[in-house]
């Protein structure tokens, strides 16, 4: 029999491995081995390439028809007549082409499971056509008059789209959405389990059998990057960087462009935000409603603000007292006295700016026009 390149066939008497310790994953993990047991339809939701694959792989490997075959059917990218005869067969002559009888994927997963992937892709009379196969249990192949045969299979269902939505816009019908999603198993996306990535680059490596150091540099900007594509996208970076790098850590310089460039971008929005924070603390000092020692010091020694955000508030009273640090303590609301102790305090925490840059002299120097007199007192 001709088999299609949509269907994989397959018995797995051994589970998938399945990397990741962060909570989400745990217990995504854990549903997915407690359903396992039983015959209950499971729709699997997540973005691309979260591994909603590896989940339907693990469901069918953990339960009693795991020596049972396993077809996987994508129901997104391929014609719909085509579709119905991958998965309900057909007779022959039914169509131009249908030479001889065909079983189609129902069948093939017969006793085992069966994973609709991308279910969300199909048209509104293929949904049709399973409804009425998952009501009577009945199987009709095209062309042919009469139910041919019953099948027992269990229906793992995936998607990344919002069914929901689909079927508030007339898309997905919703008495088909109620049968799939008997248990719904949510896979997270990567960046919101940032701390299984070292293991899954481990465990990718491994796969394409390469060996890979990390400087640290390296390792944070996998770690922070988002993965819009999540394990598929990072596992095309390890097999890149593996055939790129070899007996030397891999560096910053040799991580594709947009992983580079997006933690720029992050670097930028936390850049606003302790800007914020600091105009917020600025103006709570300047108008009086804030004292340093009373509101600000706390927040610092309760690690509510960084070391960032504090060197950020004295940059902004420097840059308003001229470069001044008795300026700044006048500004924030502080006594003369407090001199020695505010100096002290920045300095035990790495948190001293260095007031030359905001002296009237260095910018007069720079532009050569009139000084600032107003602030330039002597710090
Ligand atoms: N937790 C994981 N542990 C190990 N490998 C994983 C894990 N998650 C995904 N992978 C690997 O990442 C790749 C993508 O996973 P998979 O094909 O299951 O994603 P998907 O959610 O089905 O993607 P798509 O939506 O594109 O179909 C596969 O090679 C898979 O083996
Ligand atoms: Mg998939």
């Amino acid at each position: 029999m001709a088999r299609s390149p949509h269907d994989l066939v397959a018995t797995y008497p051994l589970a998938p491995t399945v990397v990741g310790s962060s909570p989400a994953m745990e217990h995504a993990v854990s549903v997915a081995t407690r359903v396992a047991a039983s015959n209950v339809k499971v729709l699997i939701t997540g973005e691309s390439g979260v591994g909603k694959d590896v989940f339907a792989r693990l469901i069918h490997s953990q339960s009693a028809r795991c020596f049972q075959p396993f077809v996987a059917l994508n129901c997104a990218g391929i014609a719909e007549t085509l579709l119905e005869s991958e998965l309900f067969g057909h007779v022959k002559g039914s169509f131009t082409g249908a030479y001889r009888d065909k079983i189609g994927s129902f069948e093939q997963a017969h006793k085992g499971t069966i994973f609709l992937d991308e279910i969300g892709d199909m048209s509104l009379r293929m949904q049709a056509l399973l409804l009425r196969f998952l009501e009577t249990g009945e199987l009709r192949r095209v062309g042919s008059d009469s139910p041919s045969t019953r099948v027992d299979v269990r229906i793992v269902s995936a998607t990344n789209r919002d069914l929901r939505a689909m079927v508030n816009k007339g898309q997905f019908r919703d008495d088909l959405l109620y049968r799939i999603d008997v248990t719904r198993i949510e896979v997270p996306p990567l960046r919101e389990r940032s701390q299984d990535v070292p293991a899954l680059i481990q465990h990718l490596m491994a796969k394409c059998g390469g060996v890979l150091t990390f400087s640290d540099a390296a390792m944070r900007l996998l770690e922070s990057y988002r993965w819009p594509g999540n394990v598929r996208e990072l596992q095309n970076v390890i097999e890149q960087l593996v055939s790129l790098v070899s007996g030397r850590p891999v560096e910053p310089s040799d991580l594709p462009r947009n992983i580079v460039a997006s933690h720029r971008d992050f670097k930028h929005v936390m850049q606003d935000r302790r800007r914020s924070i600091a105009a917020d603390l600025y103006d709570g000092l300047t108008s009086g409603g804030m004292r340093f020692w009373d509101d600000v010091h706390p927040l610092f020694i309760s690690r509510d603000i960084t070391r960032a955000d504090l060197r950020q508030l004295i940059r902004r009273g420097l840059a308003m007292s001229g470069g001044s640090y008795r300026g700044v303590i006048e500004l924030f609301g502080m006594e003369q006295d407090d001199y020695k102790r505010l100096l002290n305090f920045l300095a035990a925490h790495d948190c001293r700016v260095e007031s030359r840059e905001f002296k009237p002299a260095v910018r007069a120097a720079d532009s050569s026009s009139t000084l600032p007199h107003k602030h330039a007192v002597a710090g």
